[in-house]
């Protein structure tokens, strides 16, 4: 997809992977609809532009609050008519130690990650299907391949994401429109920056952004990287359920 004059909304806009997209995207000639709870963080992207090349539209809206999200399509209809490619990136994580277990951090993650896009799709799919065109790129994580020790709720949201889009994409394809799921690996943002275990071939939000959109721009079914993460989670994914949890129970008694 050639960007420039394209109609491009951002979720989760304010901050990591979200952010490097805006602002790398907000240099183009295109209109930039960014949304987040925290707008005042999205001002700031839109005051770092100093190229005047981009229409902005700034709208803050909770994900997970179904309510909100139509609300900003509806100012989305009034200012652009619609949409051409959504990157649905909110998202929330949240380390959950057993003592700790609470299905409030379910209900957040779930409501911001699965229900969030959810409710994005569900204003945008008319629009799109009448058109016969459109993409949505929706960001899953290389995480979704396993349940991993402390973080099954966001694990298992993104292996939802992972299989909803990949049915959405069959389904949308005879409607010429477009799925793309996006599964990086670790990236360097403010949800991995309290983790106490190690993170392989960590990379920064603003490469994480350049794959991105050049993944969208190239129409990939599927954008996941870094190439070695990749590798070595398509490793622990084929490992049989006994070995995996052998090799699990070792690292939890390090
Ligand atoms: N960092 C990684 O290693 C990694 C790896 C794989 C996948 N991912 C995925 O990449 C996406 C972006 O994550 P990130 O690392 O950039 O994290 P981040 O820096 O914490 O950013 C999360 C973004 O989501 C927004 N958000 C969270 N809850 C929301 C809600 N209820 N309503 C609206 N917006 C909400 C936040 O905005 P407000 O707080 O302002 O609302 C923020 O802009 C997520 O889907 C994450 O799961 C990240």
């Amino acid at each position: 997809m050639d960007l420039s004059g394209k109609t491009i909304l951002i979720t989760g806009a304010s901050s990591g992977i979200g952010r490097a997209i805006a602002s790398k995207l907000s240099g183009e000639n295109v209109n930039l609809i960014l949304t987040a709870r925290r707008i005042n963080l999205l001002e700031e992207i839109k005051e770092e532009d100093k190229t005047k090349k981009c229409s902005y539209l700034l709208l803050q809206c909770n994900v997970s609050n179904k309510n909100d999200v139509a609300a900003a399509y509806t100012e989305i209809k009034d200012k652009f008519g619609s949409v051409d490619l959504a990157i649905l990136n909110a998202g929330a994580g949240h380390y959950m130690n057993v003592r700790n277990y609470n299905s409030q951090f379910a209900e957040k993650i779930y409501g911001t990650n699965l229900l969030g896009m959810i409710y994005w799709i569900e204003q945008f799919l008319p629009d799109f299907l009448e058109r016969k065109n459109g993409i949505i790129a929706g960001v899953s994580s290389l995480a979704d391949n396993r349940g991993y020790s402390g973080s099954s709720f966001y694990t298992s949201s993104k292996a939802a994401i992972t299989n909803y889009l990949e049915g959405l994409r069959v389904e949308l394809n005879p409607y010429g429109v477009k799925v793309i799921t996006i599964r990086p690996g670790f990236v360097e943002t403010p949800m991995t920056s309290g983790n106490k275990f190690k993170m392989p071939f960590l990379i920064t939000a603003e490469k994480t952004a350049d794959i991105i959109i050049d993944g969208i721009k190239k129409e990939k079914r599927v954008i996941q990287f870094p190439w070695q993460m990749v590798l070595l989670t398509s490793i622990v994914g084929m490992l049989p359920g006994w070995l995996y949890e052998l090799l699990a129970k070792q690292q939890h008694k390090k």
